[in-house]
């Protein structure tokens, strides 16, 4: 898959909702009803972060919940995207972008939405032909002012923030035309997870997906 097209399937992607969640689970056990929950409340693209060892048995999992686009988050080295792709992610979210990331993504036909921070790391992608991409760690790396910043020169580029991203302030990135959407972790807390609060997730899921 070229950069252009992974970022074609990105952007078809980041159009189902404001939102995309940013999962972290610690057992797989509640991938499917958290995954449920969340389709429920009107957020259907799901990013799991490879960062517990229970992450690839929930991209299992969620893969068969209607309705729901489940990705990996976190993908750091080209193995974590081949046990992506192996899970069945249909498609995959990077902090940030290496030469070996960005070939085995290419490699095992998994869309990337690769992260940038900088004029200079999302004009690295553009070059490559990423015009979708994470800006990541949105908040610390600027927040909304950078990205319309960044825009007013590479207006080509749209960004899905990530990092520090809330309710309160997800608003302002949404708002900006090179913001397609964003991430976040705020949707499916821990405590929630924790307490099996299914209800109580698929109601922040639906205040979400009615940010604009
Ligand atoms: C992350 O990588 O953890 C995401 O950027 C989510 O960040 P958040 O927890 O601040 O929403």
């Amino acid at each position: 898959m070229t950069p252009n097209n992974a970022s074609i399937a990105c952007e078809k992607i980041c159009r189902l909702a404001p939102i995309v969640p940013v999962l972290v689970l610690d057992d797989a056990a509640d991938a499917i009803p958290l995954a449920q929950a969340l389709v429920a409340g009107g957020l259907p693209a799901l990013e799991v972060t490879l960062r517990t060892p229970a992450a690839l048995d929930a991209i299992r999992a969620m893969a068969s919940v209607p309705g729901g686009v489940v990705g990996a988050g976190t993908l750091l080295t080209p193995q974590d995207v081949k046990a992506a792709k192996q899970a069945g992610a249909k498609f995959g979210v990077s902090p940030g972008a290496t030469a070996q990331l960005l070939a085995a993504c290419m490699e095992h036909d998994l869309p990337l939405l690769p992260g940038a921070a900088t004029a200079t790391e999302a004009m690295r992608l553009l070059e490559q032909g990423y015009t979708i991409q994470k800006f990541f760690p949105a908040e610390a790396a600027g927040g909304a002012a950078a990205i319309k910043a960044i825009g007013a020169p590479i207006p080509q580029v749209r960004f899905c923030p990530t990092g520090g991203v809330t309710l309160q302030n997800a608003p302002a990135y949404l708002a900006l035309p090179n913001t397609i959407c964003a991430g976040g972790s705020w949707v499916a807390p821990k405590s929630l997870i924790m307490a099996k609060d299914w209800g109580g997730i698929t109601k922040l899921a639906a205040e979400a997906s009615r940010l604009a």
